[in-house]
């Protein structure tokens, strides 16, 4: 079969990314723009200010994504952009270029759900990995234990009923003065804390989550123990979060009985999150697959993977399409 060389383009947060990437997989360039540095002094993302800076750094991304990969816009086979979910104004800048790519270029369009992006991370990290297996998706807006079925069918078994994990991790992180994005520096402090301030491992009848009851004892905590250790907080909530996802993983594996699991989205970068997973995966005499942590947070090359296999399921979007903030996966 002929080779597919995808330009893709994801701007659905705080990152401007480009990446080419051959037959899904193969990634021949992962340029990536983060404007953590504008919105640190904010302390989160400011929607605006992230649409505008998106907008001057789409074109520059683009062309440094073609040259890293050694190729013209006359290779490129299909344009791959995230439609959602996201921050609306964010995702409408990158889908537009990507629009006016596939008009001027006469090359199909396939619209991307953010969220499939950060599973398929997975597939370009590890060759040989194939459907089924469970996923486990963390990230800054996203909490989904899913079953992935096939390249197209995929079944959410359980999400967060409230905050996503990296945002109680955020939060947490400003709660005992750390700066922005508090995920790696919660990793970080974690490593010489200890876990004994007693926080909650909430967890259901089903499969679904809940964040914000463990970040409330958090902020009881250091609000009634003024001479709190940093490291300790950032430890007791981490085990006391990854247990709670740990808990859920195992339920699920042994429910659908399947012979492997992952981890994607940005807090996948989490070292006892990754522990963890990998200890679970031994104990169930299982695999365990997580992307290297420039893959877990957002990128383009995980976009270009799925418009890959988008492709090839006949995806291909009228010019018309629109973003969608609230896109389910
Ligand atoms: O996937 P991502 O880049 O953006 C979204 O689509 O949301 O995830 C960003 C989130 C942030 O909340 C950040 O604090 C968290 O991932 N994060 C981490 C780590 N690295 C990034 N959380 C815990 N431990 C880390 N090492
Ligand atoms: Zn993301």
């Amino acid at each position: 079969m002929k080779d597919i060389i995808c330009l893709a383009i994801e701007s659905s947060c705080d990152e401007t990314a480009a990446a080419v990437v051959k037959n899904g997989r193969e990634v021949l360039s992962n340029i990536i723009f983060s404007q953590i540095d504008i919105h640190k002094k904010y302390g989160g993302v400011v929607p605006e200010i992230a649409s505008r800076q998106h907008t001057e750094c789409i074109n520059i991304v683009i062309e440094e994504a073609l040259k890293e990969a050694n190729v013209t816009f006359d290779d490129i086979d299909i344009i791959g952009a995230t439609y959602g979910p996201g921050l609306i104004g964010a995702l409408l800048v990158g889908l537009s270029a990507a629009k006016g790519l596939a008009y001027a270029l006469k090359k199909p369009l396939v619209p991307v759900n953010h969220i499939k992006g950060h599973i398929f991370a997975n597939f370009i990290q590890n060759k040989d990995l194939e459907p089924p297996f469970i996923c486990m998706v963390v990230s800054g807006g996203h909490t989904h234990l899913v079953n992935v079925k096939s390249y197209s069918k995929f079944e959410i078994l359980g999400k967060t009923m409230d905050d996503a994990i990296g945002e109680a991790f955020d939060k947490v992180a400003r709660t005992v003065g750390l700066g922005y994005p508090g995920g790696p520096l919660v990793d970080k402090a974690a490593k010489d804390g200890v876990d004994n301030c007693n926080f909650p491992r909430p967890v259901f009848d089903n499969f679904n989550f809940s964040f914000s009851g463990i970040k409330t004892a958090v902020i009881n905590y250091t609000n009634k123990n003024k001479e709190f250790k940093v490291e300790d907080v950032c430890r007791s909530f981490e085990e006391a979060a990854t247990d709670v996802i740990i808990t859920n993983v195992r339920r699920a594996v042994e429910k659908y009985n399947v012979d492997k699991i992952a981890l994607a989205g940005g807090v996948a970068a989490n070292s006892m999150l990754r522990e963890k997973m990998q200890k679970l995966a031994s104990e169930e005499n299982i695999k365990f697959y997580c992307p290297d942590p420039i893959i877990c947070t957002d990128n383009a090359a995980m976009i270009g993977a799925v418009a890959y296999y988008d492709y090839l399921d006949g995806k291909v979007a009228e010019l018309g399409i629109n973003a969608t903030a609230n896109l389910s996966l």
